[in-house]
């Protein structure tokens, strides 16, 4: 039974619907503020209304700095319990993997990079695909992209690379020839331009679309032996890009197309899945290989590297509450499970201090108690109090006195290990120092030529489009940087550029300006 009457009646589940204020109590009038007269003044005792407006004034927390446009669903992952024709255990002893047919609940969160909150989803823009594993040891969190690689191999550019790609501080929109500028320094992004110039940087959905962890992480087994590994999410329902005509048809109509495409799908039940992917490398620098295994701007060719399957992934539930389940879910680099590891990928250890620490200020101090956010398994920790703190964890049963550790009179104790640690050596000075084994236009190249014909005209006009809105030393730099991939890709672009008119002042998002004709043209001629 209600506690209090009803405004009207019981609903047809038996539920009482009367409207209350977060304290409980009942809202008799929501039309109306109390005022002197019905005319006003109205009055500072105006509780009711304190709370709803003050309330709504905070509505919002700040936006993801970057991917802050995303979409989300629950899941459920099942391990294969193998590595091709051997036990996944030979690889790592994570307990989530072990067998064939073991079950994780997950959820994903995908998202457009650059853009905010409410940007359109058809934009030139590497997608997020962020998993987190509500397993029996804890949470994994697998942040990655759609696509295999990434702009810069060293997390102390990340915010420059970033504030070149988000609109200008001055105009506040985004700007081919200052992205162009920041890139024209940093030839090690070639690679990554090639794939998001190329109908590639447009998923047609987040349902079609592959992802990656992109950086590399390691796996140990139970003699504490690492390997390295890459993760890779290839999607049961094929894969599918748009160019940018297509692209901007679809956005003329519909700007949340991705989300509606993903949500309706689970609500139709037509559930999308992915099958998880790792290619696996010893542990080591490989001086064998042209490329360095920590350098996060190239692939592992696939043909030495082969991608093994070790589990599936099915989305099969929407979210309730879309604040509290996609805006506020937060996932890291560092959330990893027994059996996985860091490697030194100097991007992937820059990141995993990020993504916490934005954290603890977009979403606050205890992030991790909220129900999205936090382990399926026993937490039980002596990290106490904090903004909103609601379960304090500790050894509630036994003894809720001791919340430190050592103690002989109760509180949580050190985990039994499960393996030997995983001890690698380390020498060297320290050092503010660029990789080696750069190659920054070797698999950019080999990318180009293996494109089809109409991704390669796609790439190129893409590139002229966007490139025909910078100065002339910057496009002169950015073709001579293309030359250094192939010879071909540099000779389209400079004539693409000395063929387009482009309005310099059209500066609208990457790859979307108006020299259609002028370069289809020219590519027409043969020129
Ligand atoms: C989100 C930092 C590189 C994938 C974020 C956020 C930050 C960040 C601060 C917002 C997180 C939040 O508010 O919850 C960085 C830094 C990087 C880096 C410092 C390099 C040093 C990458 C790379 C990838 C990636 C290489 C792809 C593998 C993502 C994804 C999200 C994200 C998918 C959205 C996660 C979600 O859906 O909540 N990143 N990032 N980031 N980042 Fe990165």
């Amino acid at each position: 039974m209600a506690l209090h009457e009803t405004n009207g009646k019981p609903s047809e589940n038996g539920a009482d619907p009367t409207l209350t204020t977060r304290n409980g109590h009942p809202v008799y009038d929501n039309q109306s503020l109390r005022t002197v007269g019905s005319r006003g003044p109205a009055t500072l005792e105006n509780y009711q209304f304190l709370e709803k407006m003050s309330h709504f004034d905070r509505e919002r927390v700040p936006e993801r700095v970057v991917h802050a446009r995303g979409a989300g669903a629950h899941g459920v992952f099942e391990s294969y319990g193998m590595v091709g024709n051997e036990p996944i255990s030979n690889f790592t002893r994570a307990k989530f993997l072990q067998e064939k047919g073991k079950q994780t609940a997950c959820f994903v969160r995908f998202s457009t990079v650059i853009h905010g909150g409410h940007s359109p989803e058809t934009l030139r823009d590497p997608r997020g695909f962020a998993v987190k594993m509500y397993t029996e040891d804890g949470n994994w969190d697998l942040v990655g992209n759609n696509l295999k690689i990434f702009f810069i191999r060293d997390a102390l550019k990340f915010p420059d690379f970033i504030h070149a790609f988000k609109p200008d501080p001055v105009t506040n929109r985004q700007d081919g020839e200052r992205q162009f500028d920041f890139i024209s320094h940093t030839p090690e992004a070639l690679h990554m331009i090639t794939f998001l110039f190329s109908p590639w940087g447009i998923p047609a959905n987040y349902r079609q679309m592959q992802g990656s962890g992109v950086n590399t992480y390691k796996w140990v087994n139970k003699e504490g032996v690492g390997v390295l590994v890459k993760y890779h999410w290839e999607p049961l329902q094929g894969i599918k890009n748009l160019t940018t005509a297509q692209a901007q048809e679809i956005q003329g109509m519909n700007f949340n197309h991705a989300t509606q495409d993903l949500y309706e799908a689970i609500e139709s039940g037509n559930f999308p899945e992915w099958e998880l992917c790792v290619q696996i490398m010893e542990d080591g620098e490989h001086p064998e290989l042209d490329f360095d295994p920590l350098d996060d701007t190239k692939l592992w060719p696939k043909e030495q590297f082969p991608w093994h399957p070790v589990g599936k992934m099915t989305l099969n539930r929407n979210p309730e509450n879309y604040f509290a389940e996609v805006e506020q879910s937060a996932f890291g680099t560092g959330v990893l499970v027994d059996g996985l590891d860091f490697s030194d990928d100097k991007m992937l250890q820059g990141r995993t201090f990020s993504y916490s620490d934005t954290q603890r200020y977009r979403v606050g101090t205890n992030y991790l108690q909220l129900p999205i956010n936090a382990p399926k398994c026993k937490v039980s920790t002596n990290q106490r109090d904090g903004q909103m703190a609601y379960n304090q964890g500790g050894d509630i049963v036994n003894n809720p006195h001791v919340n430190y550790e050592p103690s002989s009179l109760g509180g949580p104790k050190e985990a039994p290990r499960t393996g030997k640690d995983h001890t690698p050596m380390y020498h060297g000075a320290l050092v503010r120092q660029k990789i080696e084994k750069q190659n920054n236009f070797g698999q950019a190249g080999d990318t180009y030529r293996n494109f089809e014909d109409w991704e390669k005209d796609e790439l190129i006009l893409n590139l002229v489009n966007t490139l025909a809105t910078a100065n002339k030393s910057i496009q002169d730099k950015m073709v001579e940087l293309f030359r250094q991939c192939d010879e071909d890709y540099g000779r389209r672009v400079a004539e693409g550029l000395a063929n387009t008119d482009v309005d310099k002042s059209n500066k609208g998002p990457i790859g979307t300006t108006t020299s259609h004709e002028a370069v289809q043209q020219a590519e027409e001629e043969g020129r």
